[in-house]
């Protein structure tokens, strides 16, 4: 049953995943945290990780604005070893709004004014960021004008509420010159890495998926035409943009029906997503950020939390079971695959424990980073807090409110608003104001 987290000490917590029957990883010792890795030849300072988390708060040309810099810029001075930047589109119609990033030329500038800006920052406080960026296009939930444009892989009954666009082969060739466009333009402003989103219901993973696409050399019955769009975008980064690092943000299960990493009744089914990853280490991929669900469908395994947004059902599961389903997926993924450093994702929902949990994980050998999302919204300073007073502060994390999640659902720029409320509170009060 659903409840929200109500715990005074680890102990009480530590009871509860007992009495749920959950093996929760925990730790007194942070220090694992702060150890330093080495990915693709690069040096990463330390295993925590800000996750990527869309702020809705771009301009018009896709290039960030003063809230977005303002964002990066907290995360800089913050301390993670890696700062894994938001879905940013590949293109003007695969937008997911009309603020979303964008890398396209007449942007590129901006990119490289505000890495150089986050290397500053970072390193003025001791820190020296890895930067990936992740790049996207967000197929089905594509809304470039600030409506609905669904542009899809293949049809999917449990998702479709209208008769979508179905991208054709040409079309999706196109996308391929646009991501490879997009690592281009990424290089040259500054990131280390390019990440192809391949989670939460957007172009890439559904491609995964897309059994019932007819007639395509990007979709049937056969893993190796699912898997071209992906591993041949791959091919033509590494071959036309050599010195970027490739990683990408993976599902390793939708958990809905017709969707990637399931079986006919939707369950988790790790055969395909296991195959795609020995795909990817064979292409020299060292380093897969995972997540599993959709924010569209079952947002509660993506991001485990007290409350949903206004209008949608409590989930029936309790948030750990959310928290620790992603743990043991990612296990199984970083066991397996033990040249492959796995983030983990998930954690927000743990409160001060998360870091606690995700040293457990590094130690387990479960994970090689631990990334925060939502806590990196409220807190950005608790990497620096853990490695110089070994302690993150309670008072400061993240309280799974689905404040953000609110403000971006309603293309409003998307932040804390419990922790970070001169600005986001505000923006979550006009909303109300509004009627929404
Ligand atoms: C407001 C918001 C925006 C997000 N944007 C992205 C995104 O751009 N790319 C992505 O891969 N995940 C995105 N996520 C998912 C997070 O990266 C993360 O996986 C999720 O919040 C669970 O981690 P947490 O418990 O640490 O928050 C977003 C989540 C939230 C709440
Ligand atoms: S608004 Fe703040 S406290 Fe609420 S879920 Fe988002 S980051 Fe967490």
């Amino acid at each position: 049953m659903h409840g929200r987290f109500s715990y005074k000490s680890k102990d009480q917590l530590i009871l509860k995943a007992r009495e749920l029957n959950l093996d929760m990883p925990y730790s007194e010792d942070l220090s694992p945290l702060t150890e330093s890795a080495i990915v693709n030849g690069f040096p990463v300072t330390n295993r925590m990780v800000v996750q990527p988390m869309e702020g809705h708060d771009g301009e018009y040309d896709g290039s960030p604005s003063d809230l977005s810099r303002r964002r990066y810029l907290r995360y800089a001075e913050g301390g993670s070893g890696i700062i894994w930047f938001e879905a940013v589109s590949v293109s003007s119609d695969g937008r997911s709004n009309p603020r979303q990033l964008w890398m396209q030329k007449k942007s590129q500038d901006k990119y490289s004014f505000l890495n150089g800006d986050i290397r500053k920052h970072a390193n003025k406080n001791g820190f020296n960021p890895m930067l990936v960026i992740q790049l996207t296009h967000s197929g089905r939930y594509s809304n470039p004008e600030g409506k609905s444009a669904p542009r899809v892989a293949s049809l999917n009954p449990v998702l479709d509420k209208t008769a979508p666009f179905i991208l054709s082969d040409d079309d999706l060739k196109r996308i391929q010159d646009q991501y490879v466009i997009a690592s281009r333009l990424s290089f040259r402003s500054g990131f280390d890495a390019i990440d192809i989103k391949a989670c939460h219901g957007y172009l890439v993973v559904e491609l995964l998926a897309a059994k019932n696409r007819e007639k395509s050399i990007f979709g049937g019955e056969e893993t190796e035409k699912r898997f071209r769009f992906m591993l041949e975008t791959i091919d033509r980064i590494k071959d036309e943009v050599p010195d970027i690092i490739v990683t990408t943000r993976l599902n390793i299960s939708d958990l809905y029906q017709g969707g990637f990493g399931v079986n006919e009744t939707g369950q988790a089914d790790f055969t395909e997503p296991l195959k795609l990853v020995e795909g990817l280490q064979q292409k020299g991929i060292q380093m897969i950020n995972l997540s599993m669900g959709s924010p569209y469908f079952n947002s509660h395994i993506t991001r485990p939390y007290d409350n949903p947004l206004p209008g949608f059902n409590v989930p029936a599961e309790y948030p750990l079971e959310g928290v620790v389903r992603m743990i043991n997926g990612t296990a199984l993924f970083q066991k397996r695959f033990r040249a492959i450093s796995f983030v983990g994702s998930a954690y927000s929902w743990l409160r001060q424990y998360a870091p606690h949990a995700g040293a457990a994980v590094l130690t387990n050998g479960g994970a090689s980073f631990i990334g925060f999302g939502r806590n990196s919204f409220a807190y950005p300073s608790m990497p620096s807090d853990i490695i110089n007073k070994g302690k993150a502060d309670p008072g400061k994390c993240c309280i799974t409110c689905s404040g953000c999640t609110r403000l971006i659902s309603s293309f409003k720029p998307g932040g804390c608003v419990i922790q970070d409320r001169e600005i986001y509170g505000v923006e979550l009060k006009k909303l109300i104001a509004d009627g929404h």
